[in-house]
């Protein structure tokens, strides 16, 4: 009988490229996706890639039963959940949505788990739940306080994942708070498809380059920074994957319930990643100052001490390097999946 590990989204952005590296660490992996914002394209990819074929299931994580079978065909005991919506200014229009696609999917997800016992879980949350910054760089210590409901369900997800932990010390859980992912793998065959206007910034750029968007709108430069453009933490897509594949490695030794950083420690200004794409592009883009965007702060970034330390893990890919590949995967695919 398999002994694989599910991964929940793993037809998307991170789980796509999650899933490249469990391969290449030799685990067997069955995807479960309902594909509401991603490509079955992106799994073929996958297995062309690694050159290794694996299960690829049709469903949503809110149906406890077909999940549950799931788990128990391919006898997989552990799960890395990415699984979720992610659109912070959608979720403050449709919050319904987000709470039971997001808290929801996820308490199936436990059921589930419980059910096939399954009892080891990566989650996928992020460094929206420390709010607006008391002090930076962010510690895993910070507190915690979400500011929207896409970070609320967040925030939510790891609360129910430490209040199921200390019910259930077997379940042995990874909380991963991700910094700003973006890149791509460096093949150029797998990479970030947004659906509609991106809102994120290294995606709207790269649409930018292929001339689908006309400039960047820069959303303030008068923000108390060098330059007076947002500071973020921008991590390589293929580092944050690596990071899955150690913090699986800890928990498949360790007990508890870990709640780590994945960031790579280091700031960059809107103006820098701008620059650091024009120059993998080999051209200026153009871009316009426009007023602040509602919800954002000035500045983060992670201290990743912890995710050193426990996972000996760091983020090893630079500015340049993201924005080499993230304009490889989008000059090669200007319009994602679509049409492949
Ligand atoms: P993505 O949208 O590319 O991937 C999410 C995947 O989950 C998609 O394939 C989607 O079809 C699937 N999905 C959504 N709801 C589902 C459901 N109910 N049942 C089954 N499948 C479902 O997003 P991503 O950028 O790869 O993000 C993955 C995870 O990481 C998400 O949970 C997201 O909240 C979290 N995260 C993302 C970022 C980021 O900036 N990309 C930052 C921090 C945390
Ligand atoms: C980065 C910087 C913008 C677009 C979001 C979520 C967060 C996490 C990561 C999931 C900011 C500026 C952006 C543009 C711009 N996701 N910007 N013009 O807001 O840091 O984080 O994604 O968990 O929860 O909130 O990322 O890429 O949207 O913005 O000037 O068109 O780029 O103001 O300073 P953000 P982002």
């Amino acid at each position: 009988m398999d002994n694989r590990i599910l991964v929940t989204g793993g037809a998307g952005y991170i789980g796509s490229h999650t899933c490249v590296e469990l391969l290449n660490a030799g685990y067997d992996i069955a995807v479960y996706d309902n594909f509401i914002n991603s490509d079955p394209e992106a799994c073929a990819r996958v297995m062309q890639l690694c050159d290794k074929a694996f299960p690829v299931i049709e469903g949503d994580v809110r149906d406890t039963a077909h999940l549950t079978a799931t788990l128990k065909a391919h006898n997989c005991k552990t799960v890395v959940h990415f699984a979720g919506l992610k659109a912070v200014g959608e979720s403050s229009e449709d919050p319904v949505k987000y709470y039971d696609n997001n808290v929801a999917g996820s308490l199936s997800l436990l059921k589930a788990m419980q059910a096939a016992e399954a009892t080891n879980i990566v989650f996928s949350s992020s460094a929206t739940v420390y709010g607006e910054p008391e002090f930076l760089p962010y510690t895993e210590d910070h507190p915690l306080r979400a500011t929207n409901p896409y970070g609320q369900t967040k925030l939510m997800i790891e609360n129910i994942l430490r209040d199921t932990h200390s019910a259930n010390p077997q379940f042995r859980i990874a909380i991963l708070r991700y910094f700003n992912p973006c890149g791509a793998h460096q093949s150029g065959r797998i990479g970030e498809a947004p659906k509609g206007v991106p809102n994120n910034l290294m995606p709207y750029i790269a649409q930018v380059a292929t001339g689908q968007r006309d400039a960047l709108n820069i959303w303030g430069n008068d923000y108390p920074t060098p330059d007076g453009t947002g500071i973020r933490d921008y991590i390589h897509v293929v580092d944050l994957a690596k990071g899955h594949v150690s913090a699986i490695a800890y928990i498949l030794e360790h007990e508890g319930c870990l709640e780590v950083n994945l960031g790579s420690g280091r700031g960059a200004s809107v103006l820098e990643v701008l620059k650091a794409f024009s120059k993998a592009v080999g051209r200026d883009l153009p871009s316009r100052i426009k007023a602040r965007r509602p919800g954002d702060v000035a500045a983060y970034y992670a201290n990743a001490d912890k995710a050193r330390a426990l996972l000996n893990w760091q983020a090893s890919r630079s500015l340049d390097e993201i924005c080499a590949d993230h304009w490889r995967w989008q000059s090669n695919n200007p319009n994602g999946y679509e049409g492949t």
